[in-house]
């Protein structure tokens, strides 16, 4: 059922001037899609919480809108750089401060802290067909392909808007033809290591650019659900859209035809893939291990450091809000709950980082790090050693 309404329906001004700058912000985001009508949206989840990307500006314009406004629809948080009420070892205690006035901004308005990039896994799953306005890419690929809700790729400040005033352009996946796959896959590889999926992302995100794929996969094993949240991750983080469909597997597919196959993709090409997304050389130093990219559920802490090498790496796994343990101090394997070692601060010595996440090796190696990306088990292997392993 088709529940959009003309953009002239929405009121010029709302009850607070919070309310008012979010309307304003929506019409404006619809002018620049070209979309002259608003949908309704069940849920917003908003991006922008790390005091370290948004900078003194952001937080300002935060507290701002925290003066009047109030959320209208459930929103959620993206993880923040860490949680201000056990800061890692590195970070000051005004870094700590700077965090908790963001945070405290947004439960001001009524946005639940749950500080993860996977919300469907922190609270309800979006139903199929539900309209949303999610920021955060990877969960609005998730959101859009394994679930079938519909949003498109908010920012930070148009998924809050949304969620100030309860709607969302009615542009781009939210329009039923813009979901349609423009170009058939067969992979036939196996898909059942979640790294494995990351990799897949990636190289569909190169190959096809923002083409919508529909894919048949013809491995030997099935994607986890682990593996879809990093395919869902990496496909756009490499410049992919955030929408695919894959027979068997998301909701849409069965609604489409076949399409030709222009591409199979096989283990021997993700083995490339892995390589060519690879900076480190057999030997090489490793100073951090990163794992929890995207955030999990209910999270297992790290592994005692206990029998280490003493020069063993910083190991971080990232979770949910209230997930894992808080961090201690004196240890070098840290959960990182609510936060996201792509955008808070790292060790300062930390040169080189190994991670099973194609998205967070895109994103650290942006930051000038040297990124080695390899499967879970190699990470723990590191974290012991602190060496990039030499091939088996
Ligand atoms: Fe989540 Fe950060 Fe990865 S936001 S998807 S843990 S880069």
């Amino acid at each position: 059922m088709d529940r959009s309404l003309p953009l002239h329906a929405l009121p010029d001004t709302g009850e607070t001037p919070a309310h008012t700058r979010a309307l304003r912000l929506i019409a404006a985001l619809c002018r620049v899609a070209r979309a002259d009508r608003v949908v309704p949206v069940a849920s917003a989840h908003v991006a922008g919480v790390s005091y370290w990307n948004l900078g003194p500006a952001g937080l300002d314009y935060l507290e701002e809108l925290a003066a009047t406004g109030h959320v209208r629809v459930p929103t959620t948080l993206n993880p923040c750089a860490f949680w201000p009420a056990t800061p890692p070892p590195w970070v000051t205690d005004e870094d700590a401060r700077l965090q908790a006035r963001v945070l405290a901004a947004y439960e001001a308005m009524g946005v639940l802290p749950t500080c993860s990039c996977a919300p469907y896994l922190t609270g309800p799953a979006p139903l199929f067909g539900t309209h949303l306005a999610w920021a955060e890419s990877s969960a609005v690929t998730f959101a859009n392909s394994l679930l079938g809700a519909r949003t498109e790729r908010e920012g930070g400040p148009g998924a809050l808007a949304a969620a100030l005033c309860g709607y969302a352009p009615y542009a781009g996946l939210h329009v039923e033809e813009n979901r349609h796959p423009r170009v058939g896959v067969r992979v036939n590889a196996d898909l059942s290591p979640p790294w494995r999926m990351g990799l897949l992302g990636a190289w569909l995100g190169r190959a096809l650019g923002a083409t919508v794929p529909l894919m048949t996969l013809d491995g030997p094993r099935e994607p986890t659900r682990a593996g879809w949240q990093a395919l869902s991750a990496a496909l756009v983080t490499y410049g992919g859209p955030v929408l695919f469909h894959a027979h068997g597997h998301t909701p849409e597919a069965a609604a489409f035809p076949t399409l030709p196959h222009q591409a199979t993709v096989t283990d021997a090409m993700l083995d490339a893939e892995a390589a060519r997304l690879c900076d480190l050389s057999p030997g090489d130093r490793v100073d951090l291990v990163f794992t929890g990219c995207p955030h999990g559920t209910a999270d297992a802490p790290p592994k005692s450091a206990e029998g280490a090498s003493p020069d063993a790496p910083w190991t971080l796994r990232a979770c949910p809000a209230g997930g894992a343990l808080p961090p201690a101090a004196e240890a070098r394997r840290l959960s990182l709950p609510g936060g996201c070692p792509a955008v808070s601060p790292l060790p300062p010595e930390v040169r080189a980082v190994a991670t099973d996440s194609a998205k967070a090796a895109f994103y650290l190696r942006s930051r000038g790090y040297r990124v080695g990306l390899a499967d879970a088990e190699t990470c723990a292997r590191i974290s012991e050693t602190g060496r990039w392993p030499h091939a088996s």
